[in-house]
């Protein structure tokens, strides 16, 4: 019998294959070539691209220089030129940080640099050393060129050899490092197609790939194409000042704690005057705080604080939630502390009137901006991890039909913050389109639902207390003319509530009740019943306490919520009967309230959320036609 000693081997072709999946796009294959060099400790990096340059292998150039570690050649020969082999797997598996800048690696899978490959056909790589003593020079340079167009079909991947040279002691004077020490790549004859080396969408990308939003500490990037160098994140900074809200969300493994900002000019009713009226309110610090209170007031707002802040915004909130207690049956494993902050920004904005966004000249190409960006990415310590994608399903949340005011996915913009220490377990998929599934990605899946189902419900009881308060201020300016229907219903009530302060609870309601009958009757009357067939019910809400009405609003009746009892009344017959409604949330359990519905036809629909103490017979009673 004879033994064989034959091994595996690869086709060369592997490698042109691999890089060409591994990466989304070109800006993605040199983005993983700038986290080679964060990973080396570098503090600057500067990436310069010539189009028009004739380089050795084709036209065009892309070097990435850095003030790294470098490279010694057992380096070269186990990392750069072992496919898949990275040190930096098991370098991460011990917890171990890099020595100078004790940052987390963020490559680990050893196939960074074919990232290279996808972007020319040839590479040169030179790097030296970096000396460990403070003041010293480097005293070895090596210099490997890579073509690329070995890696054809049918050689074989060891028969491939890079031309490789070494000098010691005197090093060769052509370096372009911004340190005498680190590495230079070289990437020559551009492949593919160049577009994306424009220097508008080579901005717009990079600043999607690194974090926008912070500082990646002790690095700088920069880049320069053709001579130019391109602003990478300035557009971004100009224009998160001209958000409308602004979001932090912070958890730290036992607590979520959710944190907004709102400014003045976020609170939009539809109606032009109104709007006016209440954005001159609202440049007065009186104005500013009583929405705030109205705001706090809100019952679905319990668990929250609101508070007035200080310009150029309006209302600070926050909200925590204790985990696991304030979150019922939160998934999976703690994910690690992470951070999100989100903008809220506004289409309809008018640029001219913000200065910050002056970089603007028109609306047309602000908007196009704010689409390009509208997008929440997660970041690891200030590289994109996972992108592409809904992260917070904000698509979802906001076609459920939940959210009016909320946040959509044309309107905010923002990044999660993770790092390489805090998070490991949360991996990304070798393609960097998505997370693994894992089970803390489970949690942090729910913490980050939990955080934007927290904000819209505070933009949604804010958005309609700001439509409501600027309702009120028109009506304190002009009476009852020009009010609809349901809003005179809630000014009838409205009037006796100021008008009465001394009463007791129940003849308040019953002045109240009697108020909005009668003019929810007159106003029905003579309507037919085709022109509102359609229209969903208009409803006032009473909500007191203690003996006094202490407020009235006008939303659809199905937004409240909490148990009530509700009761269908014909103003006809006055006959009352009783429907069952249970709502969800607990907050109303204890709210002494009731709400006043009408169809504006031949019935009026009364909601009662009512105190024990009133029968149901009471309202009956009370909702006659006169
Ligand atoms: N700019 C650089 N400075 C120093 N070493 C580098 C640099 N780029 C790549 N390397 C070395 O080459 C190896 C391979 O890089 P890469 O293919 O991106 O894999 P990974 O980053 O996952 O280890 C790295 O592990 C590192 O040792
Ligand atoms: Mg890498």
């Amino acid at each position: 019998m004879e033994k064989h000693d034959d091994t595996f081997n690869a086709d060369a072709a592997i490698v042109w294959r691999l890089g060409a999946e591994l990466f989304t796009d070109s800006t993605q294959a040199l983005l993983e070539l700038i986290k080679n060099s964060y990973d080396a400790d570098a503090t600057q990096v500067i990436v310069t691209i010539e189009r028009g340059v004739k380089g050795r292998a084709g036209s065009g150039r892309i070097r990435i220089a850095d003030d790294g570690h470098g490279m010694t050649a057992d380096a070269i020969r186990d990392g750069w030129l072992v496919i898949s082999a990275s040190p930096k797997r098991a370098q991460k598996a011990r917890g171990e940080t890099t020595a100078r800048h004790d940052r987390m690696p963020l490559g680990d899978k050893g196939l960074g640099r074919l990232g290279a490959q996808l972007l020319g056909d040839s590479l040169r790589l030179q790097t030296r050393p970096r000396p460990t003593a403070p003041a010293a020079a480097p005293t070895v340079e090596h210099d490997v060129v890579i073509d690329f167009s070995q890696f054809i079909q049918g050689r074989m991947l060891t028969s491939i050899t890079p031309s490789w040279f070494t000098a010691t002691d005197e090093l060769p004077d052509e370096w372009e490092g911004p340190e005498p020490w680190g590495t230079v790549l070289e990437i020559d004859g551009l492949s593919g197609d160049l577009s994306w080396l424009d220097e508008q969408q080579l901005a717009r990308r990079l600043s999607v790939l690194i974090n926008p939003y912070r500082r990646i500490d002790k690095f700088r990037l920069t880049v320069f194409l053709d001579g130019r160098e391109v602003d990478i994140a300035a557009i971004s900074r100009q224009v998160r000042e001209s958000a409308l809200g602004r979001w932090h969300v912070e958890y730290d493994g036992a607590e979520l704690r959710v944190r907004g900002l709102l400014r003045p000019d976020w609170f939009r009713p539809r109606d032009p005057d109104r709007l006016k009226r209440l954005q001159k309110e609202l440049a007065l610090p009186s104005g500013r705080e009583e929405l705030c209170r109205k705001i706090d007031a809100v019952g679905t707002l319990r668990d929250y604080t609101v508070k007035p802040a200080s310009p150029p915004w309006l209302a600070d909130v926050t909200r925590t939630f204790r985990i696991p207690q304030d979150l019922d049956d939160v998934p999976g494993k703690d994910p690690g502390p992470f951070e999100m902050e989100l903008d809220v920004v506004s289409l309809q904005l008018a640029v001219a009137r913000d200065a910050s966004l002056a970089v603007f000249d028109r609306q047309a190409e602000y908007r196009a901006w704010v689409k390009q960006r509208a997008q929440v990415n997660v970041y690891r310590d200030g590289f994109v991890v996972a992108s592409g994608f809904d992260l917070l399903r904000l698509g979802e949340a906001f076609t459920g039909g939940g959210s009016y005011y909320g946040l959509r996915p044309q309107n905010v913009m923002g990044y999660v913050a993770i790092s390489g220490r805090d998070n490991p377990q949360l991996e990304e998929t070798t393609n960097r389109q998505a997370f693994r599934h894992s089970l803390a990605f489970a949690r942090f899946d729910a913490l980050l639902s939990a955080s934007r189902d927290a904000i819209n419900r505070v933009l949604d009881e804010a958005g309609r207390m700001g439509s409501e308060y600027a309702r009120e201020l028109q009506e304190r300016d002009h009476g009852l003319f020009g009010l609809t229907p349901d809003e005179l219903v809630a000014s009838a009530v409205d009037v006796e509530q100021r008008a009465r302060s001394a009463a007791t609870a129940i003849s308040q309601i019953q002045r109240v009740l009697t108020t909005v009958t009668e003019t929810a009757c007159q106003r029905s009357r003579g309507i037919p019943t085709s022109d509102h067939g359609n229209s969903p019910p208009w409803a006032a809400e009473i909500k007191c306490s203690s003996g006094r009405i202490d407020r009235v609003r006008g939303p659809a009746l199905e937004r409240a919520a909490g148990p009530a009892q509700s009761a269908v009344m014909s103003p006809r017959s006055g006959k009352a009967s009783a429907i069952a409604a249970n709502c969800a949330s607990a907050s109303w359990t204890n709210a002494r309230s009731m709400s006043i519905c009408s169809k504006l036809s031949r019935a009026v629909v009364l909601s009662v959320r009512k105190p024990s103490s009133v029968p149901l017979s009471f309202f009956s009673r009370m909702v006659r036609p006169n």
